[in-house]
């Protein structure tokens, strides 16, 4: 498989979960290089539902190796208990998951502070999932973080600890909010940092051991290519880069070691939280959320939905060098009677082939559609590219020819078996 990155070409829950696990079948390590637990990763496996946050999605397969990145962000709390749940659904977690030692640690006055900005914003607020990610990923670029190597160092971690908790204390006030007890996080944190330390390696080393192994190393993104802090529809985006580029940075891995890059897209378009969505549409919405589907794997909110846009797709192509696609939740479009995709954005009188960087020009875009017609037939069973009815495989290619990419994967389902290799 060599060494492959798979990032999110839309907005975030394209289906990346699904298809790490069906692409950790020939991979020998799987490794998370940014975001933190604002990620929900799901695996659906022998009737068992499992949502990721931090832990990569790898880990469900046997004899693999999984590993969260430098570039990572850390709620070790929540990675403690996340460890836990896996384990009590019978995941072996054993000396197959490694922690990056200089990850950075999101504290609760990060969640407090991303909480209370957003409170602020009032309706111009990003729709964060309160995880503490931006904060956390601030005072990294701030040089006030504590790494996880902190963590795992009681003296130091408590003198550190301390320091920080007075100054973001301070801050909590200024914002009217209740400050934190010393006590209470530094005792919840010394029970993780404890829980975690087995975990704790230089995993940078343990990498390009692995590389020299020979290893096929599959690398997991987060969020989507345009939650990105550089590329993405700023400010409603999260703080890390999400795109291509993150897997080298997040995990110490160079750029001319990468393969390939595969790009994860639903057939239709979501995006949870605030900021524009050009595609948005109302009757394509009501009728995911009537089949139950398009809640959000960490916080259950009903995600935004619309059109295929390819506009958005294919900037996406050319942000992350996307070589291969994979099209997920085909089988969401089969009642439709014709489908749209969007394949021009017009602003006024300017025509837009990329995505404008400017939220407030992208919010008055008037997305331009191409119509196909919908097959109206299920495909949850299809397993071979032939047992697709011909206008959904129609559609399909149109949808990588417009993205500029090679189809490589369509899946059908949430299950490992509902997947078509093309
Ligand atoms: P991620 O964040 O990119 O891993 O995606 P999420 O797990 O947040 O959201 C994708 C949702 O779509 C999950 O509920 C998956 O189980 C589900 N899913 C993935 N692929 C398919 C598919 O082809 N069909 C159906 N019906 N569901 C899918
Ligand atoms: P996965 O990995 C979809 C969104 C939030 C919000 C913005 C900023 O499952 O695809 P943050 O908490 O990161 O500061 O929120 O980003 N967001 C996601 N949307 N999928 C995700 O992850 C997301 N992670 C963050 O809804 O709009
Ligand atoms: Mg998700």
């Amino acid at each position: 498989m060599a060494n492959t990155i798979l990032v999110g070409a839309q907005w975030g829950d394209e289906g990346k979960g699904k298809i790490i696990d069906v692409l950790t079948e020939q991979a020998d390590v799987v490794v998370r290089t940014q975001g933190g637990n604002n990620a929900g990763h799901t695996v659906h496996l022998k009737g068992q539902k499992y949502v990721l946050h931090l832990v990569p999605s790898g880990i469900l397969r046997k004899g693999k190796v999984c590993v969260i990145g430098n570039g990572v962000v850390v709620d070790p709390v929540s990675l403690m208990t996340e460890i836990e749940g896996l384990r009590k659904l019978g995941v072996r977690i054993n000396k197959n998951l490694f922690l990056s030692e200089t990850a950075h640690v999101v504290f609760p006055y990060h969640r407090e502070l991303d909480a209370q900005r957003e409170t602020r914003k009032g309706r111009q607020k990003i729709g964060t999932t309160k995880r503490g990610i931006g904060p956390a990923y601030g005072d990294k670029a701030a040089r006030t973080g504590l790494r996880v190597l902190d963590l795992i160092r009681p003296e130091r971690f408590r003198e550190q600890l301390a320091a920080r908790i007075k100054e973001n204390n301070e801050v909590l006030k200024a914002f009217g909010a209740r400050p934190l007890s010393f006590k209470q996080v530094h005792e919840a944190y010394r029970q993780a940092g404890d829980y975690l330390a087995p975990f704790v390696t230089n995993t940078v080393v343990l990498l390009h051991e692995a590389l020299r192994r020979g290893d096929n190393i599959l690398f997991e993104g987060a969020q989507g290519t345009f939650l990105d802090i550089d590329h993405g529809t700023y400010p409603f985006v999260t703080s890390s880069n999400t795109t291509a580029g993150g897997a080298c940075t997040g995990s110490g891995i160079p750029p001319h070691r990468m393969d390939r890059v595969v790009g994860v897209m639903k057939a239709y378009t979501t995006r949870v939280g605030g900021g524009p969505l050009p595609t948005e549409n109302a009757e394509i919405a009501d009728m995911l959320h009537a089949m139950g589907r398009e809640f959000g794997a960490t916080t259950g909110r009903p995600r935004r939905c619309g059109w295929f846009d390819a506009v958005a797709t294919r900037h996406a192509a050319m942000v992350n060098g996307i070589d291969d696609l994979a099209i997920t939740n085909i089988d969401g479009l089969d009642t439709m009677e014709t489908l749209k995709v969007c394949i021009g954005y017009r602003c006024g009188r300017t025509r837009f082939d990329y995505v404008p960087s400017d939220v407030e020009v992208l919010s008055q875009c008037e997305p331009i559609y191409a119509e196909f017609p919908g097959w109206r037939t299920p495909t949850h069973h299809a397993r071979k590219w032939r047992d697709l009815p011909p206008k959904a495989r129609a559609y399909l290619k149109a949808l990588a020819e417009l993205t500029g990419a090679n189809l490589a994967i369509a899946s059908v389902g949430p299950g490992r078996e509902q997947t078509i290799f093309v």
